[in-house]
């Protein structure tokens, strides 16, 4: 997940390094904002280097970058610990006067807020009612832990432990996800990941204005993306299409299988899981003419056109990884059955052939599957060639849940 760690100015500052450091070593992308104030306490090179980022703490660095409104915007959750009173009462009144406050107006991601604060502070009238707006607003403010604070004094407003913040933190991302209809037993368990997944059909260019293509929606391949994304994934999609794409995720457009391959190959070594679902052109023209190529007319001419093999983006994955096993290579394969054979044995036989971990044979014919919402398809391990499961005729955000299912468990094996 992309997380923003706003800091705002209180002792309990040292308590966030704790935090970030364990969102850091779960994968997580953390950008830490701290406050003015908060850079009092801790200082930005131990922000930076536990986050491994560097520090955005005020809206005129990098100003091109329009990072008040970018952080947010892109943020998956924002985490503010610690809120002292007064960034509660800023963020209760829409005040944006520091980077902290504008990205907290601009975040359409969940917003989790830790006070820290001394217990008169936290009790008073003022304070109790910006948490109240807050929390009507449906932003996740935490009830500060209750013990001894900076002085010798004790009661509640101490900051809330690092795991503590941490869960309630995911607690919070899983409502929202579930509003979106993830089921709670899938919900985040690719967090930390990096998957990259290939979508739509290349297009292979005659000329200008022509081209040899397939007729892969990309629905299947976003709607991977899609789900990868709320499991909690950092998701690279490497697209024909322009489908809408996950918050959040990096998307390379291509047209070519030559395009593809280039944008899958050079990225591939640094994710977790990768998804070929892209239907990717076995041929392209030989040469792609440079104008438009034009009839004669009164001539009953055609032109010939002559095709070679494009690489095979899948095997050379396979390839590159050698014997590392990583990472996890899943390919899919539109499949009919022949006089040689069902869709499964041909299935079986292309999952030995390309040496993916797991194989998603779609059953294709006319209307069935290109395009359309739903698909029936078999899934096929490597280790376990004999054993498949089906899944559909079903919605292909069903048919994405269950790939990742399997794909989270190889995952956790390797
Ligand atoms: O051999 P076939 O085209 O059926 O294999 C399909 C699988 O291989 C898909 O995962 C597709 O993305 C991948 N593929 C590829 N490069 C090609 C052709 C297919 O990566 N040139």
């Amino acid at each position: 997940m992309r997380i923003v760690l706003g800091v705002s100015g209180g002792i309990a500052a040292y308590k966030a390094c704790l935090l970030l450091r364990r969102l850091s070593e779960q994968g997580h992308e953390v950008t830490v904002i701290p406050t003015e104030a908060a850079l009092r306490f801790v200082g930005e090179p131990t922000w930076a280097a536990l986050s491994g980022r560097p520090v955005q703490h005020d809206v005129w660095t990098s100003v091109h970058e329009v990072p008040h409104v970018r952080l947010g915007q892109s943020a998956d959750l924002v985490i503010v610990a610690p809120a002292t009173a007064d960034l509660i009462a800023k963020a209760a009144h829409g005040l944006a006067d520091d980077l902290l406050t504008n990205t907290l107006l601009t975040t359409q991601a969940p917003v989790v807020i830790a006070p820290a604060m001394h217990t008169e502070m936290w009790q008073h009238a003022a304070t109790q009612a910006n948490v109240a707006t807050l929390r009507d607003r449906g932003l996740h403010v935490m009830d500060p832990a209750s013990g001894r604070l900076t002085g010798s004094d004790t009661g509640p407003g101490r900051l809330a432990e690092p795991e503590d913040i941490e869960a309630f933190a995911l607690a919070a991302v899983q409502e929202s996800l579930g509003a979106g209809g993830a089921s709670a037993s899938s919900a985040l368990d690719l967090a930390g990941t990096r998957v990259l997944v290939s979508a739509g059909g290349t297009r292979e260019p005659l000329d200008p204005v022509r081209y040899l293509g397939n007729r892969s929606s990309g629905k299947q391949g976003h709607a991977l993306a899609e789900d990868a994304s709320r499991r909690g994934a950092q998701v690279t999609l490497v697209t024909t299409t322009d489908r809408p794409a996950p918050t959040g995720a990096d998307v390379v457009g291509v047209e070519t299988a030559l395009e593809m391959r280039d944008a899958v190959l050079s990225r591939a070594a640094d994710h977790d899981i990768v998804v070929m679902v892209a239907a990717v052109a076995d041929f392209r023209p030989k040469a792609r003419v440079d104008s438009k190529i034009k009839k004669t007319i009164g001539q009953d001419d055609a032109p010939t056109i002559e095709l070679v093999r494009n690489p095979d983006i899948l095997a050379e994955l396979v390839q590159q990884r050698g014997e590392a096993r990583f990472p996890i290579l899943v390919g899919f394969a539109a499949e009919t059955g022949d006089r040689d054979g069902g869709v499964l044995d041909h299935a079986r036989a292309k999952l030995i052939r390309k040496g993916c971990d797991l194989l998603v044979a779609n059953e294709v014919g006319d209307g069935v599957t290109f395009g359309q919402d739903t698909s029936t398809v078999h899934l096929l391990r490597l280790a376990h060639p004999d054993e498949v499961q089906t899944i559909g005729p079903a919605d292909k955000d069903v048919v994405a849940r269950a790939v990742w299912d399997v794909a989270v468990e190889m995952h956790s094996w390797s």
